[in-house]
C-alpha cells in the first residue's frame, strides 16, 4: 500500500486529478472508474478544468461509476449517471457509448449489474478505480458484512446514506431507494486501485479501514491485500494513521 497526504485540501483535490490524467495519458484507452461523494466533486472539477486548458486526446477513454442507485429515472439529478455526466463526462466531451452505467430502472437488476460487467470486461477491465470511502468503511455501496467475494448486484443502502441520498436528491418516501453497486470481488479486480479520503470526520474510519485487521466489518480494509494500490489522505483525513505505520 502507497500513502499519499496531502497537506491540504487543494492539494489533495489536485493531486487526485492527476492520477486521473496520469492514467489517461499513459493509457489512452484506458477504463476508468469513478465514485461520487462530496469528495470527489473538486477532483472532477479539477480533471475537466485542466483538460479545458491543455486538451489531450480523450476518444478512447471509458469511464463508469463504481454504483448507481436504483428507481430513480436516469435523468433525474441524484443519479450517479447525472453525476458523473455533469461534473467530468461531458466536460471531458465523453462520447455516450464510452460512458458505461448500469441502468437506474429495470425489471431484473441482477441482469442489468451482469450486463454491467460484461460491458467493463469486453473493454478489457479496468484499468483504476477511484473509490471514495463511507463513513461506516463501505466502498462502493458494499455495506458493512458484505462478503469479500460479492460481485456487482443489488444493494440495500444504510438508514443514514438513504436518509442522506433521499434529502439530497429529493426522492419522495414512496419511492424505494436501492443502487447497483460492483461487488469487492469486482473492486478487486482493477489493476490499481485509489482509495481517496478527506476531512477530519474520516480520520477514525481511515485508521480502521488501512491499520486495522482486514474485516468484513469494516469492507474498505480489504484494499489492503491489493497488490496496485494508493491511499490518497489530505492531512485531516490521516490524523490518526501519521506516525503509526512504517510508510509515514
Ligand atoms: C456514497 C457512494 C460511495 C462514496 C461515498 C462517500 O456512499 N456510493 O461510492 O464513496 O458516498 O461519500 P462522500 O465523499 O460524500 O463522503
Amino acid at each position: 500500500m502507497k500513502i499519499t497526504i496531502a497537506r491540504n485540501e487543494k492539494e489533495f483535490d489536485v493531486t487526485a486529478a492527476w492520477r486521473i490524467i496520469a492514467q489517461m495519458l499513459q493509457k489512452p484507452d484506458s477504463v476508468i472508474g469513478l465514485s461520487t461523494g462530496q469528495t470527489t466533486i473538486n477532483m472532477h472539477a479539477t480533471v475537466s478544468q485542466i483538460h479545458a486548458q491543455f486538451p489531450f486526446d480523450v476518444s478512447r477513454i471509458t469511464l463508469f461509476n463504481v454504483d448507481e442507485l436504483t428507481n430513480l429515472p436516469q435523468e433525474y439529478s441524484g443519479t450517479c449517471y447525472r453525476i458523473i455526466l455533469n461534473q467530468i463526462a461531458r466536460p471531458l466531451g465523453i462520447a455516450r457509448h464510452n460512458f458505461i452505467m448500469p441502468s437506474t430502472t429495470a425489471d431484473d437488476f441482477q441482469r442489468e449489474a451482469r450486463l454491467f460487467e460484461k460491458r467493463l470486461a469486453e473493454r478489457g477491465g479496468v484499468d483504476l478505480q477511484m473509490l471514495g470511502l463511507g463513513a461506516n468503511g463501505h466502498i462502493g455501496i458494499n455495506q458493512p458484512g458484505t462478503p469479500f467475494e460479492s460481485e456487482t448486484g443489488i444493494s440495500s443502502l444504510d438508514p443514514d446514506l438513504e436518509a442522506r441520498l433521499r434529502r439530497e436528491t429529493q426522492t419522495p418516501s414512496d419511492i424505494v431507494l436501492g443502487g447497483i453497486t460492483r461487488g469487492i470481488k469486482n473492486i478487486m479486480h482493477a489493476r490499481k486501485l485509489i482509495l481517496i479520503v478527506k476531512g477530519s470526520h474520516k480520520a477514525e474510519i481511515v485508521e480502521k479501514a488501512i491499520l486495522g485487521p482486514v474485516s468484513t466489518a469494516i469492507p474498505a480494509s480489504i484494499i489492503q491485500l491489493h497488490p496496485n494500490c494508493e491511499i490518497l489522505l489530505d492531512a485531516e483525513a490521516a490524523a490518526r494513521v501519521v506516525g503509526k505505520t512504517g510508510h509515514l
